[in-house]
């Protein structure tokens, strides 16, 4: 039965082009998934946009002294066309600078205000006097009140996904320029999530439990369980929609209040283009609504949107969020700033017509359940030794000798053997595996169903050897190639959600368009359920031509050594910090520093970057919070010789009270290393330093 679905994939920010780990974390799946549901005849809305508020574009257009709307305009075109280039197949790609997502935010949170959704309060902001700025969001870095990180925004720490208030910030910074900030008074609407807790926590703690990914599960859960607090849901920016209500002037919304209604407001767009009604994929209980997204927009998509959604009344919730993990690229974080991607734009440049070797790799290797890592190896290996080796291979053989023996047609069948229809009926099984799978998001899983439905393809004929029978027993080997093709063509359809050019090519090499006019099945996906041969005999193909390429060690290490480049790019640019202004001697000789031992460390339970250690200085035994536990194992501490600030005024971190600082530097691998005495002069703890 045909069923509605609308399933979104995370509005990109347009502050630069994308890269590899948007692809496999968000709209890769997410393709795959609206692709899957359409080849079975589901109504579909696949609804995505440009995020174009929010103080990351500011930022990009301060740097480059041109406007925010020079650089959304800019990106805009340049990600809609990677995402063309790619086959993201959304039904409607928007934007939030457009005038219809203007004015479905306002009206919404209109709506909201007179429902009395809203608390109104005036509080004291942090203030930059010198940017005469109010600091929000990415214009402010302090230490995270949850876990520690020591560079979370001032309104979500990117280490552990917590989204707070700017004032939460222990020791914040402004962005702008890094001084201490004020605070000052000044009003804004905030959103009472702890109103919501409740229906928060029974809807996805009881609703849910079973059927969102434990990743995404437990984080809202851990949320919810800390105690949720109002979030302001507008800002003293100038960037963004304004706030529609009495006391507004000056201020916009939030970007993290106004970009998900850009889903709302991409669908009306769509809609109305295809002279559809939009509110049914939004408010119709019937319709399974899915948001697509990273890890790092968990909270905004399972615990804010929500709740907006919910005291809006009218529009029904997520039924299931799947999350990814993170993409690391040959062993290190993706970073824009210090250009460790791999950029779409680049790729296509150096893989022309390649796209689905690139979707390929990123799904077999998608970082569903941990943050995982993309080596130029790896995606060499995988294309050599399946796309081409097993998958092209396959196709290539089918087809040359259906070609070489009857002259393109389709033989007939006329007695199948055991092993044949063993080898049918696994075509037949697999549009249910990969169900299977892709239901409960499963998309690596995926895509090795698919890979082996190829490989046992190309076994069968490796196996059955028509090259040599053709020989002695021809109506053996007519056989044969009946049974190949009608694989060959079954997966040039269940292929198409994850591999669309090559589908789309290899259809077109079968002639499948004419062939399936002859199944009774309404969709060749479902025809191949029903074991219904694909192609007929007597059917007509055309010459095959190479589906995959090889790709040869220069081009990766092409590749290698590009990445090696902004390596030693960054190496230069962190010695190159600029020094800091004069001090006089006095203030330096304020700060307690000496050498201390760790005596004993462990970690602070539910963090991922804090150790809890115990400092030798001397004169006692301290305890100091310090975030490396990432760097080091609490086993790998003890013993060692640091730097101490041991007059810091002690601060609480989760509850312990750290009582100094360990002195640390980045090493050139990006490291966090101790300053540590020469080891060949042993110095005894407590001694000071001067
Ligand atoms: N722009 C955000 C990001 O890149 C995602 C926004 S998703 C939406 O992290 F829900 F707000 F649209
Ligand atoms: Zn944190």
């Amino acid at each position: 039965m045909s069923k509605r679905f609308t399933l979104t994939a995370a509005l990109p920010y347009t502050n630069g082009p994308l890269h590899i780990g948007h692809l496999a974390g968000v709209y890769v799946p997410a393709d795959i998934y609206a692709r899957y549901l359409r080849i079975q005849g589901h109504d579909v809305a696949f609804i995505c946009g440009s995020d174009e508020h929010g103080v990351p574009i500011t930022i990009k257009a301060k740097k480059e002294g041109v406007s925010p709307q020079d650089i959304v305009d800019r990106y805009h075109k340049i990600i809609k066309d990677s995402f063309n280039e790619f086959g993201i197949s959304f039904d409607n790609y928007s934007r939030t600078s457009a005038t219809i997502h203007h004015e479905t935010a306002s009206a919404f949170f209109k709506t909201l205000h007179q429902k009395g959704a809203f608390l109104e309060e005036t509080t004291d902001q942090l203030y930059d006097a010198e940017a005469q700025q109010f600091l929000a969001d990415r214009f402010v870095v302090g230490t995270c009140p949850k876990c520690g990180h020591t560079e979370s925004y001032g309104d979500q720490c990117e280490a552990c996904g917590t989204s707070h208030n700017a004032t939460d910030l222990i020791q914040p910074k402004s962005a702008i320029s890094g001084h201490t900030p004020e605070l000052k008074s000044t009003k804004h609407w905030y959103l009472p999530l702890d109103q919501h807790q409740e229906f928060l926590k029974s809807w996805i703690g009881d609703e849910h439990k079973e059927d969102w990914k434990p990743n995404v599960y437990g984080q809202c859960m851990s949320w919810i369980n800390d105690g949720l607090r109002p979030r302001a849901v507008t800002r003293d920016l100038d960037w963004g929609i304004p706030v529609p209500v009495d006391g507004g002037e000056g201020k916009v919304l939030y970007v993290w209040f106004d970009a998900p209604i850009g889903y709302i407001s991409s669908t009306k767009e769509w809609a109305k283009a295809q002279g559809k009604d939009w509110a049914p994929y939004w408010k119709d209980k019937e319709t399974t609504l899915l948001h697509f997204i990273g890890k790092d927009n968990i909270v905004f998509h399972c615990i804010i949107f929500p709740a907006m959604l919910k005291a809006e009344g009218s529009y029904i919730l997520p039924k299931n969020v799947p999350a990814n993990e993170f993409l690391n690229l040959e062993g290190q974080k993706l970073s824009t700033s210090k250009n460790w991607a791999v950029w779409l734009p680049d790729y296509l440049k150096d893989f022309p017509n390649q796209q689905d070797v690139l979707r390929y790799v990123l799904t077999a290797t998608a970082p569903e359940t941990k943050d995982n890592d993309f080596t130029w190896k790896d995606f060499q290996a995988r294309n050599n030794n399946e796309l081409v080796a097993i998958y092209g291979n396959f196709i290539n053989r089918v087809l040359v000798l259906t070609h070489k023996y009857y002259g393109g047609e389709i033989p007939e069948a006329t007695t199948l053997t055991e092993t044949d229809k063993a080898a049918l009926e696994q075509l037949q099984g697999t549009p249910k595996s990969l169900a299977l799978s892709l239901d409960r998001f499963r998309f690596r899983e995926a895509s090795q169903v698919l890979m082996n439905l190829a490989r046992a393809g190309n076994k069968y004929l490796a196996d059955e050897e028509p090259w040599k029978v053709i020989k002695t027993n021809p109506e053996r080997v007519q056989n044969i190639m009946h049974t190949a093709l009608q694989i060959a063509a079954g997966l040039s359809v269940l292929s198409e959600p994850f591999l669309p050019f090559t589908a789309k090519k290899l259809q077109q090499m079968l002639r499948l368009n004419e062939a399936l006019k002859h199944v009774q099945n309404p969709s060749g996906w479902q025809a191949i359920s029903k074991g219904e041969r694909l192609l007929p005999s007597g059917h007509s193909i055309d010459k095959p031509s190479l589906l995959f390429t090889k790709i040869e060690d220069h081009q990766i290490q092409a590749q290698l050594d590009r990445l090696e480049a902004s390596k030693t790019a960054n190496v230069q640019q962190t010695t190159v910090v600029p020094q800091k202004p004069n001090i006089p001697f006095e203030d330096f000789s304020k700060m307690d520093l000496r050498i201390g031992t760790i005596v004993a460390a462990e970690k602070m339970p539910k963090t991922k970057k804090l150790l809890v250690l115990k400092v030798d200085i001397g004169t006692e035994v301290r305890t100091i919070v310090s975030g490396i536990a990432e760097n080091y194992a609490p086993e790998a501490v003890v013993g060692q010789k640091v730097t101490v600030l041991c007059n810091l005024k002690p601060r609480a971190l989760r509850g312990v009270e750290s009582q100094g600082m360990i002195l640390m530097a980045r090493a050139n691998d990006g490291q966090l290393v101790f300053v540590q005495p020469d080891e060949a002069h042993p110095t005894p703890s407590g001694m000071p330093i001067s």
